[in-house]
């Protein structure tokens, strides 16, 4: 299927975007790309693409913008439960700490989700993922971390590969069994992060070895809430290196609401993206600029949160840092899977361009979940995973919120919307 006459034909080509070249869109005006199965097989202008493929079929862009699929490198989009009830608390004055400490929070979302069976949970979850798909995101992470036991947790990753084998959006599942110190461990925090370290790794690995027939080489990325009330500097230390002993790659939720050193920590364990950074320091910041450890900045937490505070992503960007942006889908903090919102509160309070925005929805936010060779941007041989918006430049994106920009959703060469 050849495509063409997009307005504006955004490639993202070039691999991902490092400190002050965020932004590179690699923008072909009337542009046109060759589509052959799930692949993309050239890409061009109109005018030479129509001569050169003159017998594909073709669909008409007419006139708007052609771009990669979102994808979204941060999610905890599986639960089951609600928690408006806490929305009300905190606008009355409790904070979110002061209701994690309180047995609620994260908590009262995993005495909801360990009560739920595999078909509830796939249930509840897979409409958030339809309509994270008719908002463009193509690729998505996905967390455990609301099991907070193993045989709960390896129930969570069993309906995030069922939701991927069986939905049209495309699914990265991470180990989040170090989310919060479950309530059995109350008193022993690091009695669960012996357990985690000496049972749970080795389990998750056993859980991988199993699944070879299923998804050979399936290698979840492992994360850690490094963060006051929930797991110390250290405590996560040790989890991220029994991770990393085992093969995983790592993840980390640095910084959200206070400063531990867990982006550094990421960094010295070479880990594929440190996530939240709302008060991240001066050093840890350069160690970002430093490194191949992606920053992953989360708009939509402070806002869901009503804080003022958000990532400090230009000082990112000036340390040289490879900068991403994700939702943080969750039903406690950011109840909001929609990509392009998140690229709205980007513009406004992170100090980002549209352009500087969608590279790092794109490419980097590929890059931050180990995909940039495969997606989030559109190269001959990359997975066709693309958007048709109703907009014909692309700087309304950010300019407007609220609604649905995305006219058409193509996953792996297929029209799915
Ligand atoms: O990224 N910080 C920890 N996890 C989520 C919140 C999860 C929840 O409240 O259920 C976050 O903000
Ligand atoms: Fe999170």
């Amino acid at each position: 299927m050849l495509i063409f006459h997009a307005s504006q034909l955004l490639t993202l080509a070039g691999g991902p975007q490092r400190g002050g070249e965020l932004g590179r869109l690699g923008l072909i005006p009337d542009g046109a790309l060759l589509l052959r199965g799930a692949e993309i097989a050239a890409v061009g202008t109109s005018a030479d693409l129509l001569v050169a493929y003159p017998q594909e079929e073709t669909l008409d862009a007419g006139g708007c913008v052609v771009m990669p699929g979102f994808v979204d490198p941060h999610t905890h989009a599986l639960w089951a439960g609600d928690r408006s009830a806490e929305f009300e608390l905190r606008l009355q004055g409790k904070t979110y700490l002061e209701i994690l400490a309180a047995g609620g929070g994260i908590l009262s979302t995993v005495r909801a989700t360990r009560s739920a069976s595999l078909d509830q949970l796939i249930a509840e979850t897979r409409p958030r993922l339809q309509e994270m798909l008719r908002y463009g995101t193509t690729t998505a992470e996905v967390k455990t971390g609301y099991g907070l036991n193993l045989e709960s947790e390896l129930r969570q990753l069993e309906a995030i590969l069922a939701l991927d084998e069986a939905g049209t959006l495309e699914l990265v599942p991470t180990f989040l069994a170090a989310h919060a110190i479950p309530p059995e461990f109350r008193r022993d925090p690091d009695g669960y992060t012996t357990q985690l370290c000496e049972q749970g790794i080795p389990a998750l690995r056993q859980f991988c070895l199993a699944q070879t027939a299923r998804q050979p080489g399936l290698r979840p990325f492992v994360d850690v809430f490094c963060e006051t009330g929930a797991f110390s500097l250290f405590q996560s230390w040790r989890i991220l290196t029994a991770a990393r002993e085992a093969g995983f790659p790592l993840k980390i939720h640095a910084d959200e609401f206070d400063n531990l050193g867990g982006a550094s920590l990421a960094v010295e364990l070479g880990a594929a993206s440190a996530d939240h950074l709302v008060k991240t320091s001066t050093p840890d910041i350069e160690a970002l600029g430093r490194s191949n450890t992606v920053a992953v900045a989360l708009p939509c937490t402070p806002f869901g949160l009503a804080e003022s505070e958000y990532t400090p992503a230009r000082a990112l960007l000036e340390a040289n840092a490879i900068l991403a942006l994700a939702t943080d889908l969750n039903p406690g903090t950011a109840w909001c899977g929609n990509m392009q919102f998140v690229l709205a509160l980007a513009c406004r309070y992170l100090k980002l361009t549209p352009a500087q925005a969608i590279a790092a929805a794109t490419i980097n936010a590929a890059a931050a979940i180990g995909r940039a060779d495969r997606i989030g941007s559109l190269e001959p041989g990359k997975q066709a995973d693309l958007l048709i918006l109703s907009v014909a430049d692309y700087r309304h994106l950010g300019y407007r919120f609220g609604g649905n920009l995305v006219r058409t959703v193509i996953k792996r060469g297929m029209n799915v919307s």
